[in-house]
């Protein structure tokens, strides 16, 4: 994602104290300058007896291993600055769905090359920016046939440099700016859900024509529902019950129920909103989000529901998790208030052992909270329609991190607050639970919630219940003084990943053990800092990398983490090459690069097969020129610009069809062995 809408900070809150913050930092200062450096403190098997005391998550200790050593499994793959894939030997990576591939077989829908298709014909071709995506089964079909299934993949935003054909325009490419135009870029956006057929020899395909087949995009008329819906603050003049709205907006990463729908997640919504009039007065609640006046987007010139100057509540029906039933194509998504408003990057989805569903969920800003949500109800396998509305009913907590008993140990305890009106939110600013949830961040202020380097993925381990980690991808803001155990290092280039372990092992305690499973860095650029590189798993000059960002774990239990960060592979960066993807074993320490995406690509999006044989891996805006060693230049030295590349749309990249295909497109791949073996055995 494009990171002016998140590397700046709209929290004005001073959480947590200033004062607390300062004696970590001089602790960190003073341990650093004894020599002790932090590589050298003691592996996670301590965090099973810190904080609660109890054996947390009640297996951490004396784990037996279900899969090989990743060294043995797979062999590294070196950073790379070349505009294709490359994929551990052994394993082949093949583009599957494409940007503007058709979801039907009519030829009016073909992919044309030259970017001249409409919005007519982008609402029935993939959309663009692929992110977060899921697997499921195909009902008739047993859970792990793993022969055909559905893929249901969120669609982020779009590159208008890519996304529209040239006018005539010499300074400008874009012009003129239609509302035709704006409604391409509408339907690029949202969801696919679309039918995944995988032959004998391993090769998958796109099932085009399938009664599956879906495209959900930024105007499919969907429903508001739990405790916000219908709130004043949600009434528009178009909907006056305040429980419809058309689309859903920037879905990065996402989540899967256990009763088989998938849950898509709102992000920087915020960036499509903006005001004809200039003196428009931004609200308290639209300055905690980031609605602004502007939007590079520029819907709002052209669709007044994007104009918050005429229609000032439709922002706040934007930043939802949304949830969608895949095996339903006529359906109405369904955008839950209940587990708030926020920039939400995913949804992780476990059940407790009560029955009770917990969905952990990061806010992707700099200094933004981590969330939980813990049903009212019980989930029940035997009758899983009775689920369908569990997401509507619970409570949602934020994580506030404790330094514990040592600063700069990188551990401590934590505990989770819930946000619930009258009783631990009592600010003027809310009326009502609904105001909780649509202003939580506002509400996770008021609770002395912990400002984090910017959460992306949650992933939850799949065999050691309440063992959670988190990617903080980066945070160039923060200062020497505010820095804490969990976010241990200003202007945080590289980023971190952390961990806790619910007390007791329980997904939903309200207390919590933590510790920081990996300190990204780069001893490529800085060979003697160790203190830029540290945790359990500790990164070498073989697997460097920055901006950790999606992340999963696989059935097995390995952990897989994917890459959105600066290529420009020189300066603080060098030998980090393009967006990649790591294999980590949470127990050994172990971390393997095992994939390198193109050139100006984010690697972002984990999906498997049941059977573990096929993987799904999406590269996200391929040809995206930002700092990258081999962009293009003009005759005078200066780099290109979007008008340059709009012009030239193959002179960066030309992944994944090359030169024929016209541009480069972000598509989801294939990642399968050779052998046609389970990935990873
Ligand atoms: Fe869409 Fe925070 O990544
Ligand atoms: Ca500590
Ligand atoms: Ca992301
Ligand atoms: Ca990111």
């Amino acid at each position: 994602m494009k990171n002016d809408l998140v590397d700046v900070s709209v929290n004005p809150s001073g959480n947590p104290s200033l004062s607390a913050r300062v004696a970590v930092a001089i602790s960190r200062r003073t341990l650093l300058k004894s020599g002790l450096g932090v590589a050298t403190l003691p592996l996670l098997g301590a965090l099973s007896a810190c904080g609660s005391g109890e054996a947390a998550g009640g297996t951490v200790a004396g784990v037996v291993e279900q899969f090989k050593p990743l060294s043995n499994a797979f062999k590294a793959v070196a950073a790379s600055s070349g505009d294709t894939v490359v994929v551990a030997d052994g394993y082949v990576a093949e583009a599957l769905y494409r940007w503007g591939d058709p979801l039907t077989n009519a030829a009016a829908h073909a992919w044309r090359g030259d970017a001249t298709e409409g919005w007519v014909e982008q609402e029935n071709q993939a959309g663009d920016n692929h992110d977060g995506m899921s697997w499921f089964a195909l009902p008739g079909k047993a859970g792990d046939d793993s022969s055909a299934g559905l893929l249901a993949i969120n669609h982020e935003y779009v590159n208008y440099e890519y996304l529209f054909a040239p006018g005539a325009d010499p300074s400008n490419w874009l012009e003129p700016w239609t509302a035709d135009k704006a409604k391409k870029a509408i339907a690029a956006h949202g969801v696919s859900v679309v039918e995944v057929a995988r032959d004998a020899t391993g090769k998958c395909s796109i099932v085009r024509g399938s009664s599956y087949n879906r495209r959900i995009t930024g105007d499919t008329p969907m429903q508001l529902t739990g405790p916000a819906a219908g709130a004043p603050a949600l009434r528009t003049a178009a909907d006056p019950t305040g429980t419809q709205v058309l689309g859903t907006l920037n879905n990065c990463a996402n989540g899967k129920t256990p009763w088989g729908t998938y849950l898509t997640c709102e992000e920087n919504f915020n960036g499509y909103f903006g005001s004809t009039d200039a003196a428009h007065a931004l609200s308290a609640l639209d300055k905690r989000y980031g609605v602004g006046l502007k939007s590079g987007y520029r819907w709002h010139e052209v669709d007044e529901r994007f104009d918050i100057s005429r229609t000032p509540n439709e922002a706040h029906r934007f930043g939802w998790v949304v949830e969608i039933d895949p095996l339903d194509p006529a359906s109405t998504p369904k955008k839950r208030t209940a587990l708030g408003r926020m920039k939400h990057e995913n949804a992780e989805v476990v059940v407790a052992r009560d029955g009770r569903v917990v969905v952990y969920m990061g806010d992707d800003q700099v200094y933004e909270y981590i969330y939980k949500f813990v049903s009212d109800g019980r989930y029940d396998s035997k009758n899983p329609v009775a689920a369908r509305d569990l997401l509507d009913s619970g409570t949602l907590y934020v994580a506030r991190f404790s330094d514990g008993s040592a600063s700069g140990d990188l551990k401590g305890d934590g505990e989770w607050i819930p946000l619930v009106h009258g009783v631990t939110v009592k600010g003027a600013a809310f009326a009502s639970q609904a105001d909780v949830l649509i202003n939580a961040r506002a509400a996770a202020d008021e609770v002395g919630a912990t400002k984090m380097d910017r959460p992306e993925w949650i992933a939850a381990h799949p065999k050691r219940s309440g063992e959670v980690y988190c990617t903080l991808t980066n945070n160039s803001s923060r200062k020497s003084t505010e820095t804490d155990d969990a976010n241990p290092r200003a202007a945080n280039r590289y980023g971190q990943i952390l961990r806790w372990i619910e007390k007791g092992g329980d997904p939903t305690a309200t207390t919590f053990s933590w510790d920081l499973y990996l300190v990204a860095g780069n001893p490529v650029a800085y060979p003697d800092r160790t203190d830029l590189r540290s945790g359990s798993a500790l990164v070498t000059p073989e697997s460097t990398f920055n901006s950790p960002d999606g992340l999963a774990f696989d059935a097995d239990g390995r952990l897989w983490i994917q890459t959105d960060g600066s290529y420009a592979n020189s300066g603080d960066y060098a030998g980090q090459g393009n967006n990649q993807m790591l294999v980590a074993d949470p127990d050994r320490g172990d971390l393997v690069r095992v994939f390198v995406g193109p050139g100006g690509c984010e690697v972002t999006g984990i999906a498997f097969t049941p059977d573990m044989r096929t993987m799904f891996v999406n590269i996200q805006h391929p040809g995206e020129i930002g700092s990258h060693p081999n962009a293009p230049k003009k005759a005078d030295g200066t780099k290109y610009g979007d008008n340059d590349i709009a012009r030239e749309p193959t002179k960066f990249s030309t992944w994944p069809d090359g030169a024929a295909g016209g541009r480069p497109r972000s598509a989801t791949v294939v990642v399968r062995r050779a052998d046609g073996k389970r990935i990873g055995g």
